[in-house]
């Protein structure tokens, strides 16, 4: 299953593609920024703002160590570390964006502090109490096992450390419809409702587990990239890079399915007792 979720997002040089993009955006690779990689390595529903905005509800402090499940090419890694002086360990299923990951990462000079590797968040290899918190941006869409992938994170998590998620959730209209972003045709979609989210949480220990609906932002975000998409202006570097030519179709889909109530995207945020 593991396989089928990473060749949906990826295949082939992820990293080629950037470069290439990022040359027709007239950026230099020799003084590249954290905010010139945002439009295309924080691949979730709303970007750079989404993860500002996790980062406002998070209480991590400097010299934690976080973990990011499912962290994609590493940009939420990177903008964590620098923003709250932490090292973050990113663990992604996608082969092709952690090797794209590890050389933005080097690229930023940010070795030291944020490291990637290819796994799954349901068997998680870091013992246990490694991490002062973590979280998992638009993942769980793809998480056949919840009671693991939670589970897995509340053991890798210290007692007293911080739980996160974003996500698509299950809405009350409805089957989803398809081609979105984590699933072509609705293999590989395992979406619940964010009730039965924050029972799973629950059931795997977690406590103060604070729900807030992100429907609406995500909303005009998709709409506003969608117009754009349609007048053909979308700018050389953005998550078109990474979703092909099907790009479009994805987000007017993922629209769609928050305004009729199909899915309910939410962030949820929770702790281990300490
Ligand atoms: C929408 S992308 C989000 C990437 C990153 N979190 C971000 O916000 O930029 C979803 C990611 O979840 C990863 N993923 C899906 N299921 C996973 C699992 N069981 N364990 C680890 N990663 C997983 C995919 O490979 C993909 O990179």
């Amino acid at each position: 299953m593991t396989t089928a979720v990473a060749e949906h997002w990826a295949s082939g040089d992820v990293y080629g593609r950037i470069v290439t993009a990022l040359h027709a955006a007239g950026k230099s690779l020799d003084a590249l920024t954290i905010e010139d990689l945002a439009p295309v390595d924080h691949f979730h529903a709303r970007g750079l703002p989404a993860t500002i905005e996790l980062g406002d509800s998070l209480p991590a402090k400097a010299g934690d160590h976080l973990l990011d499940v499912g962290c994609g090419l590493g940009g939420p890694a990177r903008y964590f570390a620098r923003r709250f002086g932490c090292r973050v360990s990113g663990i992604d299923v996608t082969g092709p964006f952690i090797d794209a990951g590890r050389r933005l990462t080097e690229l930023l000079g940010m070795g030291a502090v944020v490291d990637l590797r290819q796994g799954d968040g349901q068997a998680l290899p870091y013992g246990d109490g490694t991490f002062d918190g973590g979280y998992a941006q638009h993942v769980t869409m793809n998480v056949p096992d919840r009671p693991s992938f939670f589970g897995e994170a509340w053991r890798v998590i210290r007692p007293g450390g911080f739980f996160a998620i974003t996500e698509h959730g299950r809405g009350n209209a409805g089957p989803t419809y398809h081609p979105v972003p984590w699933s072509e045709d609705g293999r590989g979609e395992f979406l619940v409702t964010p009730e039965e989210t924050v029972e799973l949480l629950g059931a795997a220990g977690f406590v103060d587990i604070d729900v807030t609906d992100t429907g609406q932002d995500d909303l005009q975000r998709y709409r506003a990239t969608l117009a754009l998409a349609e007048r053909g202006e979308l700018p050389a570097l953005g998550l078109h890079v990474l979703m092909g030519p099907g790009a479009a179709e994805k987000w007017r889909n993922s629209a769609r399915n928050i305004e009729e109530g199909r899915t309910h995207p939410v962030r949820v945020i929770c702790r281990k007792p300490g």
